[in-house]
């Protein structure tokens, strides 16, 4: 069967400029929150990746119309009559859960698939379903489906997180705008995207104060006061930081453009900590070294701490630096597969349950290696340009999932790889 690989030579270099892209983690959220616009949205930077494919079919399936144009995205959900998310759409993506809050926020019902876990962990939804049930929420589990009903329709409240999820806590927002009283959200997560989502609530009519902060307050409005609104996603900070690892493996200089630096305050401490020069601007972000990449511990944590989403990126970085580095995964459950791929170029790693020492070595070798979900596959072809010899990288549909043009925007930088079919 046709394959499509990446063929990466190696000892390359990343310099130059690249601008990122609207943020994945925001725009699928976005679209979801269209819903409650109950009209025609027009979302500008939304990035050209499958995600967004997917998200949009969820949408057309409940009886929306959403069309790109370029990177714009107008999704009108004026005919939206249904509540309904089978299982073969949510199944393919996640993130489809994000529907569920704004679905019940305009029905007062909504049967959404129980999503499945994925690599990275069981990525289970309890703390959505908690805080919604909080709202006024009942659910029944009936053959994988989600049946959610709001007999009396949502009503305020008082939500404690066990854990400041970011799904729970936008699942949780799209719900209790239009809930009848005050809701506080807290324990709440502080990702750019949560604020990101506030902001297009509030255009569409919503009263939220606090995105950003761990403890956010709604004060719900009537349903037929919310309306469509015209928004800029974000930029993808996830992406930026995949680059921005990226020159530093080489030595850049390499400059992302089109992201706000104060989005990845704790990646730019671990890059100076690696031994890079890092120089922001308002809408950019350039790291370069000269010095050998040195030793430094990273735990991932919720925003603002260090993004498990660049987890893999970073452990590359230290899989190449003089001295031993401990990575900590705090946040999922299995997220150090790409440690077993990066194991197959050289690097010498241990892993003991949710730590990873990984003691540096000079330089990697290419081999051939696969994507195990898309920030390993992401960082997988940086390996590649890095390491001696060639690598062909397959799992290209994780990588599609987040990265647009990935391919394209390194070969700019100077990177010699191509993408091509076989079989
Ligand atoms: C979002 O996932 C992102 N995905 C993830 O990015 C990101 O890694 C994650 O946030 C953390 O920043 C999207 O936005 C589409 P969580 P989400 O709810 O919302 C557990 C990528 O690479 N949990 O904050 O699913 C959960 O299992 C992806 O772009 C519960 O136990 O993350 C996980 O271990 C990967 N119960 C932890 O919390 C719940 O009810 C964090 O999950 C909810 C979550």
């Amino acid at each position: 069967m046709a394959e499509e690989i990446i063929v990466v030579q190696g000892t390359g270099t990343l310099k130059g400029e690249v601008r990122v892209s609207g943020a994945k983690n925001s725009a699928l959220k976005l679209i979801a929150a269209a819903l409650l616009g109950q009209g025609r949205c027009v979302l500008h930077n939304v990035p050209q990746i499958s995600d967004i494919d997917v998200m949009s079919n969820v949408l057309r399936r409940l009886g929306a119309t959403v069309e790109r144009q370029d990177h714009t995205l107008v999704v009108d959900t004026a005919a939206v009559d249904s509540y309904e998310t089978p299982y073969e759409l949510v199944s393919k993506m996640r993130a489809s859960i994000s529907v569920l809050g704004p679905l019940i926020g305009r029905f007062g019902r909504a049967h959404v698939a129980m999503p499945g876990g994925c690599q990275i962990g069981a990525r289970k939804i309890d703390m959505h379903l908690l805080g919604l049930e909080k709202l006024g929420v009942h659910f029944d589990v009936k053959h994988g489906d989600l049946v959610a009903v709001a007999e009396n329709g949502l009503h305020g409240a008082y939500i404690t997180l066990d854990f400041p999820s970011v799904g729970a806590t936008e699942n949780l927002l799209m719900a209790s705008v239009v809930a009848e009283g005050e809701t506080t959200i807290d324990n709440a997560a502080r990702e750019p995207e949560i604020v990101d989502l506030c902001n297009m609530l509030n255009e569409m009519g919503a009263n939220v104060v606090g995105g950003g902060s761990s403890t956010i307050t709604v004060q719900g409005v009537p349903l037929n006061t919310m309306h469509p609104c015209e928004h800029t996603t974000v930029g993808d900070r996830i992406e930026a930081g995949t680059f921005l690892a990226g020159g530093a493996l080489t030595g850049g200089p390499l400059t992302v453009k089109g992201i706000d630096p104060s989005f990845l305050r704790m990646a730019i401490v671990k890059l100076e900590s690696l031994g890079c020069q890092v120089d922001t601007a308002a809408d950019s972000i350039t790291v370069s070294r000269t010095e050998p990449l040195r030793a430094t511990d990273i735990q991932t944590l919720p925003h603002p701490g260090f993004p498990t989403d660049l987890q893999a990126q970073f452990m590359l970085l230290t899989s190449l630096a003089q001295g031993n580095s401990v990575i900590t995964e705090n946040v999922f459950e299995n997220r150090f597969m790409f440690a077993a791929e990066l194991m197959r170029m050289g690097a010498d790693i241990t892993i003991d349950d949710h730590h990873a020492l990984v003691c540096g070595v000079s330089a990697l070798q290419g081999a051939p290696v696969s994507s195990t979900d898309l920030r390993a596959g992401a960082a997988l072809v940086l390996a590649g340009i890095v390491a001696e010899g060639e690598t062909v990288v397959r799992g290209l549909e994780h990588i599609d999932r987040g990265y647009e043009n990935y391919v394209g925007k390194l070969a700019a930088l100077g990177a010699s790889l191509e993408r091509k079919t076989i079989g």
